[in-house]
């Protein structure tokens, strides 16, 4: 019969084709797995011992396993990686610290892992530091330790140098003196979907420059290199680059109110217009022990600090504890106590954060409540980051130059993986300190690098008036959105939500 035959005819044409289409996909794949590993890169699958370690995330509540790592030994091969994978429509995510507070570095296809890009250039001469995606802070302190010189990265040392740059990163003790790390880039080499490798700087693609300063992790492209200002720290009068570094904490005491309210006078008479002062602020209300703990800094010689300090410290309830010590960033990391090395294990962790103009005496009744909420077993630990004048260059995509805190308090619990009723907690007490803010519009946004699954209006938190022009630029760089991931930019001609996924096919 020739229906018959002609639909054998498709069959046979359909099933030729499919297997042409997975005869290539097979092919080009497995010809940049070889490619990958002959320059000495890797290629690690569920089945191989490393697997496991290479897949793991600083988030244990959000522990995601990729079909495939992909681990380029350089650049080259990420550019290989990006055209091949583009080209068989395959979904991937870049993997920098793996410090993504959402795990939005990883999903289940492919994962292109930056672990093996770990060269440091510092250029002594220009002031300068080259660090490739896969470095991470601690190794770049190690680079920088015995001069005078710092750069703006994290407290915590494992966090990864890319993705805490392009979200804006503050290090909580001289990013008032010097800037964020956004502020302090000068060149940017980014892979981009298709393959190429471009420069973005002031003077070179300066849009792209513009948006990769801020405009969030995971967006734009893969950068596969990045060279930052470093700063010589001379005006302490110290050597090795140390600063003086404070800490008064009280434990257990009536009145923290009265403890935050003189710390905010003191911040808007002295310090909003000392850049050389810092603050980190933690706060735990519970039950059996209670603390204020304010630690910082001065980036200048201690006869100038003391007759400010000072009469503010006296004007303070008696601290349970006070000192102040000639410390490096190193000796600071270590008494603060962030683990060099070991992801958590046990401890699960929800973090949520407000962007702050200032402190009204409304918020401090909600940054006040009682924790942990007794019922929810969730223990809640308040940080404060005193940011005023922290954003030195108003020319990039972070679009908070007005604020002077981020409220971060981060919910934390031990027991299931993931923990609804703990996410529940701490969205609802983001809820109350928005409306306690409401009435003087003191909350202008969120900290993109403290990145919430869970928030809401988050193109507005996240980028205020800056989301329009990014998703602009966003359609010039990444036309088809393949870098994409629940709350990254759409470019113009795509909607911003995760549905036109499906297009797309996960290997
Ligand atoms: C314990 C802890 C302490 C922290 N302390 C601070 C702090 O003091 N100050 C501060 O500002 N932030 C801090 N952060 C937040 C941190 O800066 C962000 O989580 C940051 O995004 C982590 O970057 P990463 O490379 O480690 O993480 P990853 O999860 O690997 O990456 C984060 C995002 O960037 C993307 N990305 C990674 N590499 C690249 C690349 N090469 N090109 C393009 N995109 C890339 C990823 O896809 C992902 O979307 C802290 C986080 C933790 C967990
Ligand atoms: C400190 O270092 C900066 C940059 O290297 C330099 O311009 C300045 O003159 C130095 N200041 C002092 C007090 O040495
Ligand atoms: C820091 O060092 C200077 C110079 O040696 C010294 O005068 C000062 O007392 C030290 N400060 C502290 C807090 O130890
Ligand atoms: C500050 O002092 C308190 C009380 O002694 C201590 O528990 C805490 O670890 C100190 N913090 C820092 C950063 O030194
Ligand atoms: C405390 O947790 C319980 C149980 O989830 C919840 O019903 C209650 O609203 C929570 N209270 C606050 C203040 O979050
Ligand atoms: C806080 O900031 C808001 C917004 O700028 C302002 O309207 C309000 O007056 C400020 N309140 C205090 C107590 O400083
Ligand atoms: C890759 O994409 C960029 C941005 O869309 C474009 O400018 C460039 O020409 C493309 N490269 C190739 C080789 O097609």
């Amino acid at each position: 019969m020739p229906g018959s035959s002609i639909r054998l005819g498709l069959i046979v044409i359909l099933t030729l084709s499919t297997f042409y289409i997975i005869g290539t996909k097979g092919d080009s794949l497995s010809d940049l797995e070889s490619t990958i590993i002959t320059h000495g890169g890797q290629v690690l699958r569920v089945t191989d011992p490393q697997y496991k370690k290479a897949a793991g995330l600083w988030n244990p509540a959000i522990q995601i396993w990729p079909s495939l790592i992909l681990r380029p030994a350089i650049y080259d091969d990420v550019a290989l990686a990006l055209s091949t994978l583009y080209s068989l429509n395959a979904p991937v995510r870049i993997m920098g610290g793996r410090h993504s507070y959402g795990a939005y570095c990883s999903h289940e296809g492919v994962v292109l892992d930056s672990a093996l890009l770990k060269n440091i250039i510092i250029n002594w001469q220009d002031q300068t530091v080259t660090m490739q995606a896969g470095v991470i802070w601690s190794e770049v302190y190690t680079a920088l330790e015995g001069s005078e010189y710092v750069v703006i990265g994290g407290l915590c040392p494992t966090v990864g140098v890319v993705g805490y740059t392009m979200g804006g990163g503050y290090n909580s003790m001289y990013t008032r003196s010097f800037g964020l790390a956004s502020d302090n880039v000068l060149s940017f080499t980014v892979a981009l979907y298709n393959g190429s490798i471009t420069t973005a700087s002031s003077t070179i693609n300066p849009d792209l420059y513009w948006a990769l300063r801020g405009g969030g992790g995971g967006n734009f492209g893969y950068v596969l290199e990045m060279t930052h200002k470093i700063h010589q720290i001379n005006a302490t009068k110290l050597p090795f680059g140390q600063l003086l570094f404070f800490n008064v904490t009280w434990v257990n005491h009536g009145d923290f109110t009265a403890v935050l309210r003189n710390w905010l006078t003191f911040l808007k008479e002295v310090a909003d217009v000392d850049t050389r002062i810092s603050f980190d602020v933690i706060v735990i209300v519970a039950p059996e022990n209670s603390i204020v703990m304010m630690y910082g800094s001065f980036n200048g010689p201690q006869a100038d600090f003391n007759p400010v300090f000072d009469p503010w410290l006296s004007k303070n309830p008696k601290p349970d504890f006070f000192n102040m010590q000639n410390y490096t960033l190193t000796d600071i990391i270590r008494v603060v106590g962030v683990p060099n090395n070991p992801f958590p294990t046990e401890q699960r962790q929800h973090i949520v954060s407000a962007m702050a103009i200032n402190i009204t005496d409304a918020m401090l009744d909600v940054i006040l409540e009682p924790q942990p909420n007794s019922t929810s077993g969730v223990f809640q630990v308040m940080d404060i980051i005193y940011l005023h004048n922290s954003n030195k260059d108003k020319n990039t995509a972070w679009p908070f130059s007005d604020i002077s805190f981020d409220i971060a308090p981060g919910f934390v619990w031990s027991k299931a993986e993931d923990d609804p009723l703990a996410i529940d907690v701490s969205e609802r007490w983001l809820q109350r300190l928005r409306n306690a803010a409401a009435p003087t519009q003191s909350i202008v946004g969120a900290y993109l690098n403290y990145i919430d699954p869970y928030l809401p209006d988050w193109q507005t938190m996240y980028y205020r008036n800056h989301w329009e022009r990014l998703r602009e630029i966003n359609t010039k760089w990444d036309p088809t959105w393949y870098f994409r991931f629940p709350q990254g930019i759409p470019p113009n001609n795509q909607r911003s939500n995760m549905k036109t996924l499906k297009n797309m096919k996960m290997i």
